[in-house]
């Protein structure tokens, strides 16, 4: 069988890079994988992670996927050289934590357009291709918080539950092409992400105009949430192997999360009917 094209975007680091090499250096070579990132200067993680791969079943391109222009040039790329998109994994996304008062709405309509619309981009790009070829693969790599919101994290939630919502929307409209859409729901893992998100948290200059008793409030979440035994960070190869699970179903589901963790939050979540204080959430 012909190898499956697949377009990852986010491979700088974390969880699309180790996803990218994962297929890439599949032993039986099944994939042809083009690793896409915004910027090529932090091509040379993934170039060493390929090894022997790299370049003859990883590619790296350039994909920043808020910019129309560059969606356009990378499927027109792969068509142009393989005629074909078999899978396709949103991945890329970022954080922010802190009172939604002190996010600028510049940071909030950025949030949105890499994590939300980058996929909506991706995902309107490629369905005419995958409709045409009656079959295809969409894995949407959202959160556990595109289920269960946590506090301080507004529109980074307010994304992932889009992505869901965005996912299940489309099922029962692509089931007749052949093509499947899934949702990967991680807790945290131990990645960039974390680092990327402290580096984007709320500065004491956004939180100028914010109450006292909220920066209190907020100070004390966030304690909660460097709670090892609540939020133990996942490591990324089993988070890999759950989305491989999910590129490789026969019958692909919607939702995937990726640990028992997270299956057992939100649980939880829809067990409660109402939720008062932020400790509670995760009792
Ligand atoms: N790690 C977690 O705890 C966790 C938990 C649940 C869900 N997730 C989700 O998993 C996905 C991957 O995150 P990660 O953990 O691997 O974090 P990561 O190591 O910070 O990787 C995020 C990737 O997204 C890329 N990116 C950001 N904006 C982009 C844009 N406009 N265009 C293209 N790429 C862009 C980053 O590129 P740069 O290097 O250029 O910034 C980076 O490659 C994200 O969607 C995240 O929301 C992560």
């Amino acid at each position: 069988m012909a190898p499956l094209v697949v377009l990852i975007s986010g491979c700088s680091t974390g969880i699309g890079l180790a996803l990218a090499v994962r297929l890439a250096q599949d032993p039986d070579k099944k994939y042809l994988v083009y690793a896409t990132m915004r910027n090529l200067a932090k091509k040379e993680a993934i170039e060493k992670a390929a090894g022997d791969a790299l370049d003859k079943t990883l590619f790296v391109r350039q994909l920043d996927v808020t910019v129309d222009d560059q969606v356009k040039t990378i499927f027109e790329f792969i068509m142009g050289k393989h005629g074909r998109v078999d899978v396709l994994v949103n991945n890329a996304g970022f954080g922010f934590f802190g009172a939604l008062e002190a996010m600028s709405m510049e940071k909030a309509k950025n949030m949105f357009d890499t994590n939300y619309f980058g996929t909506v981009r991706l995902i309107r790009a490629a369905l005419p291709i995958m409709k045409k070829q009656k079959s295809g693969r969409i894995v949407n790599i959202s959160s556990v918080v595109g289920h269960l919101a946590l506090p301080y994290m507004d529109m980074y939630n307010a994304s992932k539950f889009a992505m869901e919502g965005l996912s299940e929307s489309l099922l029962p409209q692509l089931k007749n092409f052949g093509i499947s859409i899934s949702t990967v729901q991680p807790g945290p893992v131990a990645t960039n992400f974390g680092e990327a998100l402290a580096a984007n948290a709320s500065t004491e200059e956004d939180n100028k105009d914010v109450s006292e008793e909220t920066v209190k409030q907020m100070t004390a979440f966030r304690l909660l949430l460097h709670k090892p035994d609540l939020f133990a960070a996942q490591q990324t190869e089993p988070v890999i192997d759950v989305i491989v699970e999910c590129v490789e179903a026969d019958k692909p589901k919607l939702r995937y999360p990726t640990s028992d963790s997270v299956r057992s939050w939100v649980a939880k979540r829809y067990r409660k009917e109402g939720v008062t204080g932020l400790e509670s959430l995760f009792e």
